[in-house]
């Protein structure tokens, strides 16, 4: 996760602090940067990311088996097929919209996509695994509903970070990475509240953003350059699986409760 939100800076010169939403097919999560080994986690999913539940609805909706998505990731044949679909045939609500914080969830919209398939899949007659006719409107409206939850979860940390002066009121970096971050429309629905916030978004080449290996170099030759965390010897290292980003506010973040205007997502 610190790779990742560090690759930007692999091609584009960004300085200390911005903003970084990490959006993958196992990540989900909004974090400070404030230096190369300094984060502070604002959010995370408490569920599912949102590239696995994309997938999982590109795979409900056997989009492996539509002409024009068979080679495409679930998140990418979603984002294709949303463009021929209309985002308003169904009133799907982005997920936790009472709760003031910066948490994510897509495991309950997974749920209701699900039952709205099963419905449509009555109504038009089809088996499961029989593309459906309603299958680009229900892209389309999928889409649109994660967008709106992540970019209103970003409009919210801006608003956070900006109250505790821990981001410049004006001119501050969003850097959007991750799988998910490749689609288009989730770019522009980031880019409504950057123009709202009057901030910068920055999104690294997905050729950067997919590869591990390039990311974790690049770590590695930030942290060699600040001085940080390098060994020079391998001996009594104790290795362990799973490491925590940064320090976590987010219950700062929640008892905050900022309350975000509403903007119109017309994308
Ligand atoms: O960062 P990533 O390549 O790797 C891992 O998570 O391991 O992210 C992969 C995820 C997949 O869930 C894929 O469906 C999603 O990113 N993804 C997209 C798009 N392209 C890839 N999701 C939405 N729109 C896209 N264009």
């Amino acid at each position: 996760m610190e790779a990742h939100a560090l690759t930007v800076r692999l091609t584009s010169a960004v300085d200390f602090p911005f903003l970084a939403l990490l959006i993958s097919g196992g990540h989900c999560l909004l974090a400070l940067a404030r230096g190369v080994s300094d984060f502070l986690l604002l959010g995370q999913s408490l569920d599912i990311a949102p590239g696995d539940m994309l997938d999982k609805v590109a795979r409900r909706l056997s989009l492996m088996n539509h002409p024009e998505c068979s080679a495409m990731s679930g998140g990418e044949a979603l984002e294709h097929l949303a463009k021929q679909g209309n985002k308003l045939s169904f009133d799907l609500k982005p997920p936790m919209q009472r709760a003031k914080n910066c948490d994510f969830s897509f495991s309950g919209l997974q749920h209701v996509v699900d039952k709205l398939v099963m419905q449509k899949e009555k109504e038009e007659g089809r088996e499961q695994g029989q593309l459906l006719s309603a299958a680009a409107d229900i892209a389309a409206a999928v889409q649109h509903t994660v967008a709106c939850h992540l970019a209103r979860r970003t409009h919210r940390a801006i608003l956070f970070c900006r109250q505790r002066d821990l981001l410049p009121q004006k001119d501050a970096v969003v850097v959007a990475s991750g799988g998910v971050a490749s689609n288009l429309y989730i770019r522009k629905a980031l880019g409504v509240v950057m123009n709202a916030t009057e901030c910068t978004l920055l999104c690294p080449p997905p050729s950067l953003c997919t590869d591990n290996g390039i990311m974790i170099a690049w770590n590695g030759i930030e942290r060699l350059r600040a001085g940080l965390g390098v060994l020079h010897e391998t001996e009594g290292i104790r290795y362990e699986p799973k490491c925590p980003l940064g320090v976590d506010i987010s219950r700062d973040v929640a008892e905050a409760a900022i309350k975000i205007p509403r903007l119109k997502m017309e994308i």
